[in-house]
């Protein structure tokens, strides 16, 4: 079973980017579930019904998240009920709406458990220990059979992905990074059979700074005065992506799939 995992998607340049390349994409490496984080997907902060179902047509199936997935009103609704395609960071306190964790039925490829971790270090999100959280969930679910586990683990410090990775080793299918919008080239299989990468990217405007109009960032850097962020919504794209193959719960290999699209 091959599960393709998409980087943050940012705004509608990054939504228009995955209609160019899913659907064929999807058909050509036959693939059985395709996973995304959507924390900048609506105009590049949170979360709309309308921009969730947009991609959606063009085949992401299910809906990671991170530290921008409040940044509008309505999100509660997208994260409530059993048939919510997005879920939140799971170590958010209990009482945050929404589940940080999805069993994905997909019939004869068996049940696929998605977990979504939010990092801690130089984050300012009130949260839970992600290491502890996860092996919660792990627990909670000991001798369930799941065909893939897959983690998101959106987190700014590089180092915090890695060892997330070695924890969860040959506990999980997978652990994708998401959050710094750069994808990172060290996508392998963990001893134990865990597919990692630190980062797997976005899909966004190329010219920009994560997404965002290049002048208003370093005009940020610069100056001590506040900036409106606006976001790049023409020109090249990239797409970011990895390709996860898994067989008996393992990952067989991870494979990196980045375009550029003009
Ligand atoms: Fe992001
Ligand atoms: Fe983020």
């Amino acid at each position: 079973m091959k599960i393709l995992f998409i980087g943050d998607i940012v705004s509608k340049l990054g939504r228009q980017t995955v209609g160019k390349v899913l659907p064929d994409l999807r058909k050509d490496a036959n693939i059985s579930m395709v996973l995304a984080n959507a924390e900048n997907i609506a105009h590049g902060k949170g979360v709309t019904k309308a921009t969730l179902e947009e991609v959606q047509v063009y085949g992401v199936d299910y809906f990671t998240s991170g530290n921008h997935v409040f940044w509008r009103k309505g999100t509660s609704d997208l994260l409530e009920g059993n048939d919510a395609s997005l879920i939140r960071p799971a170590n958010y306190p209990s009482d945050i709406p929404g589940q940080g964790f999805k069993i994905i039925d997909l019939g004869k490829d068996g049940k696929v458990l998605l977990i979504n971790l939010l990092g801690r270090t130089f984050f300012n999100e009130p949260v839970f220990c992600p290491f502890r959280a996860v092996d919660k969930i792990l627990e909670d679910f000991e001798g369930e059979d799941f065909a893939a586990i897959v983690v998101d683990f959106h987190a700014e410090a590089t180092s915090e992905a890695v060892a997330m990775g070695w924890y969860l080793d040959g506990r999980v299918t997978a652990v994708v990074g998401t959050h710094r919008h750069v994808p990172t080239a060290d996508a392998w299989v963990l001893p134990q059979g865990t597919g990692f990468v630190t980062d797997a990217g976005m899909v966004g405007a190329r010219h920009s700074v994560l997404g965002v109009e290049t002048q208003i960032i370093i005009d940020k850097l610069k100056n001590p005065q506040p900036q409106k962020f606006e976001w790049v919504e023409e020109g090249p794209a990239v797409f970011n992506s990895v390709l996860i193959d898994v067989e008996d719960g393992k990952a067989k290999s991870i494979e990196r799939i980045d375009k550029i699209v003009k």
